[in-house]
């Protein structure tokens, strides 16, 4: 899982110059796509799963998450999801970061600001002896005290030999509640948050999820490994450390 999280984190920095204005979703696809099967000999967990037909994923603006890459270009002002989970030796490395494009509006900038601290504060919960629900409260308390709100239909998730597996980590709850936390389990936090309402809308490609009242969305997603003591970021970045 290290193996798999570290090639997964490696992609984020690797695709990071690629990201500006001008470049279709699609082209940053394909030099994803490239350097995990040729340079790091793995495989784009995303691709053909359950029918998703891109090695990455791409939210753009009022998108949740799950936007499939196209020809459509990143513009002066844009906020860009970009989600990498990669296969190495049958272990899945999952995370996804934010992009701003140019210069962003401040109520955007403010938004991928505060929902990566929704991000770490969920982190933070992670220990031996806590509950789900300490994940999920600190990340509602967040974003709701800043006024934003918490997408409720995506959830965080164990991970492992499979992508997607046991438990749900909700990104919203109360203190105490849920599964205990215990040492070895791994999972992934990825809280969704809305400028606007937190409702949201699938696309008729049957993949993008989009915020209903059309507001901004934004997202962060780490691996998880707890310890003994607290946790272990599986997918931290050189520019995180
Ligand atoms: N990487 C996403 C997650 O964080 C899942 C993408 S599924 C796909 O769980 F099929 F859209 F790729
Ligand atoms: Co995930
Ligand atoms: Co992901």
């Amino acid at each position: 899982m290290r193996v798999a999280c570290k090639l997964a984190a490696e992609v984020l920095e690797m695709v990071a110059p690629y990201v500006a204005a001008g470049v279709s979703t699609e082209e940053l696809d394909r030099i994803c796509h490239d350097y995990i099967v040729d340079v790091q000999q793995a495989i784009p967990a995303p691709l053909n799963y359950r029918g998703f037909p891109k090695s990455i994923c791409t939210s753009i603006n009022q998108q949740i998450c799950h936007g499939i890459p196209s020809d459509k270009k990143l513009k002066n002002g844009d906020i860009v999801n970009i989600d990498i989970t990669v296969i190495k030796d049958d272990y899945h490395g999952d995370t996804s970061q934010m992009f701003c494009i140019g210069d962003v509006s401040p109520h955007a900038a403010r938004l991928v600001e505060i929902t990566r601290e929704c991000l770490f504060l969920g982190i933070e919960q992670v220990k031996p002896g806590a509950h789900f629900g300490d994940i999920g409260h600190a990340i509602q308390k967040h974003a709701e005290s800043s006024r934003y709100s918490v997408v409720r239909e995506f959830c965080g998730h164990g991970i492992g030999k499979k992508f997607h597996e046991e438990p749900h980590v909700m990104h919203f709850g109360k203190m105490g509640e849920g599964e205990e936390i215990r040492p070895g389990m791994i999972f992934t936090i990825e809280p969704m948050i809305n400028l606007g309402k937190r409702h949201m809308k699938i696309l008729a490609d049957g993949w993008t999820a989009v915020t209903k009242d059309r507001s901004l969305s934004a997202q962060w997603e780490h691996t998880i490994l707890v310890t003994e003591t607290g946790y272990e970021i599986l997918t931290l970045r050189e520019d995180e450390r």
